[in-house]
């Protein structure tokens, strides 16, 4: 079994042996026996071997699911919040775990990994452990004569499927609303970053998680992934990835009658008008196009600027980009590690293809061997209707395309099948306001980008997505309605 030694102390035993199913509060490998191999993406070598789950593996999970659902709801709200409040603590406990995990295993630097990343994770966790007991239905009134009681009851057993790019975060998004709600779950994490899911549901077990209410399935989305989404027991799908693996899954689902939960790709604006602080716009642009490799679903880097700002815009970007310190990704100095995957690195090519080498002129550009690192580029010069200006790169790319008046900003910034985020800037409040309301996004940042926390929702509109992550209105689906009308005084039958 390979094992990459600097992976010991962070992991259960089991895992080191490539056990990583977690079904019922156990460590098992695949019934088939079969595995997979994860890799460090700034070496590009093997880190280690992950269990391939199949069908059968699937059915275990979901029927130790079933079983930890009814020892879930057999708490109370208060007791369920405690618990999850417990696991907050747990994870932060153990930040330096979860940031080397994360970073060895998605190249996302140990910068954003430990610290924030984990934060942010126990945020959410602590969020969520606040509401789990204040989930209570309502009364409808129905005249002196009737009782009418609307129940709010937990979907059952919901399957998560989360992606590489932000692995703690992403599976911690669905975890923590879906138990708090009284569901037992099964997590599907993404292939390439399965390692801090593993040491997650471990802690949560300690933390005093009941057995089967959070399980774990590594393996790929063809197989484990879409066994779960198949499975009779389980009640409904959560989903974050690409539009098209969420077409497919959506289909599946749809086959079986489930609810999907969707939280798909973008190709989010970030707009600047003539008015804005253009160096701080350049910095966001920067920010939000380069963080994590582009890597990010809610990205801004197709830039659409005033005409007249373009070459001042476009100037400040090339200066913030050149101070980019893209590296090692287990250098605390590094912001930009390396893309996830040979495959991310060769899509991105993809897209690039064809067009004027833009790669930035970036002293601190330093890749490691063997590791999958592109050079940031900030494209000025393409063809609108090409696929590099339509479809979501999901790399260090961005693009600048200029506007004349307002009607036409707002015209290309909506014209995609994408409507996640968008990022205004503007020293205008009826240009803010305008923006507002024009955009068809799911979160607009004005003067700023990315400022999110755990009670704000995000729903992407339009292809990027069905349903919502974050704040009180992701729990609503986890959940569903159950009415009860009593008669007092006797019900007649209108036959009578
Ligand atoms: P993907 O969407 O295929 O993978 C995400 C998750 O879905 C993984 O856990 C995977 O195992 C699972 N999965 C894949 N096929 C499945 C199926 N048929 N049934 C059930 N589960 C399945 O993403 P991929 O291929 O790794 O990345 C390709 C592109 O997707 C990226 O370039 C990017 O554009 C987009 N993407 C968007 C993300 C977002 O946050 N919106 C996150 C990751 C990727
Ligand atoms: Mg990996």
């Amino acid at each position: 079994m390979t094992i990459d030694p600097r992976l010991q102390s962070h992991l259960p035993s089991p895992v080191l042996q490539g056990k990583t199913l977690w079904i019922g509060g156990a460590w098992r490998a695949a019934a088939a026996g079969e595995t997979i191999e994860t890799f460090d993406p700034s070496t590009g070598k093997v880190l280690a071997e992950l269990a391939r789950g199949r069908k059968a593996d699937a059915e275990a999970a979901a029927s130790a699911a079933r079983e930890g659902a009814a020892r879930w709801t057999a708490l109370s709200g208060a007791e369920r919040g405690h618990v999850l409040r417990r696991i907050a603590e747990a994870v932060r406990a153990r930040a330096e775990s979860f940031g080397l995990l994360d970073t060895v295993d998605s190249g996302r630097p140990i910068s954003t990994t430990g610290g924030p990343s984990v934060a942010h994770a126990a945020a959410l966790f602590d969020y969520y452990a606040g509401l789990a007991d204040k989930i209570h239905g309502a009364t409808v009134p129905m005249g002196p004569d009737a009782t009418a009681l609307v129940e709010r009851e937990p979907c059952g057993v919901i399957a998560a499927i989360s992606p590489w790019n932000y692995p703690l975060e992403n599976a911690v998004t669905k975890i923590a609303p879906i138990l708090a709600c009284g569901n037992a779950m099964i997590l599907k994490p993404a292939e390439q970053t399965s390692l801090s899911a593993l040491l997650l549901a471990q802690i949560a077990h300690d933390a005093g998680l009941p057995a089967g209410v959070l399980n774990v399935v590594t393996g790929l989305g063809a197989e484990a992934g879409a066994a779960l989404v198949e499975h009779p027991l389980v009640d409904k799908v959560s989903f974050t990835g690409s539009t098209a693996t969420g077409r497919r899954i959506a289909a599946l689902a749809g086959e079986h009658l489930k609810g999907v939960v969707l939280e798909l790709g973008g190709k989010s604006p970030l707009i600047v008008f003539g008015d804005a602080d253009l160096k701080g716009a350049a910095e966001a642009a920067v920010f939000s196009t380069f963080m994590n490799n582009g890597q990010t679903c809610t990205s801004c880097n197709r830039v659409l600027v005033a005409a007249e700002a373009r070459e001042s815009f476009a100037r400040h970007c090339r200066e913030a980009a050149a101070k980019l310190r893209v590296g090692d990704p287990l250098d605390p100095a590094t912001q930009i590690g390396p893309l996830v995957s040979a495959r991310q690195l060769q899509r991105v090519e993809q897209y690039m293809d064809g067009l004027a080498d833009e790669r930035l002129d970036i002293p601190g550009y330093l890749p490691l061997e063997g590791g999958y690192f592109r050079k940031p580029a900030i494209v000025t010069t393409f063809d609108h209707e090409s696929r590099f200006a339509r479809e979501e790169i999901f790399g260090p790319v961005m693009a600048i395309r200029s506007f004349g008046d307002d009607d036409e900003a707002y015209r290309l910034a909506n014209d995609t099948e994408y409507g996640l985020a968008a990022s205004v800037w503007t020293t205008s409040l009826a240009q803010a306001e305008q923006a507002r309301r024009r955009l068809q996004v799911g979160i607009v940042w004005i003067n700023c980008v990315h400022a999110l926390s755990p009670g704000t929702p995000v729903s992407g509109h339009k292809a990027s997505g069905l349903g919502i992550e974050y704040g009180l209105e992701a729990v609503e689906q986890y959940m569903r309605v159950k009415t009860t009308v009593t008669m007092h005084g006797g019900w007649r039958s209108p036959f009578a």
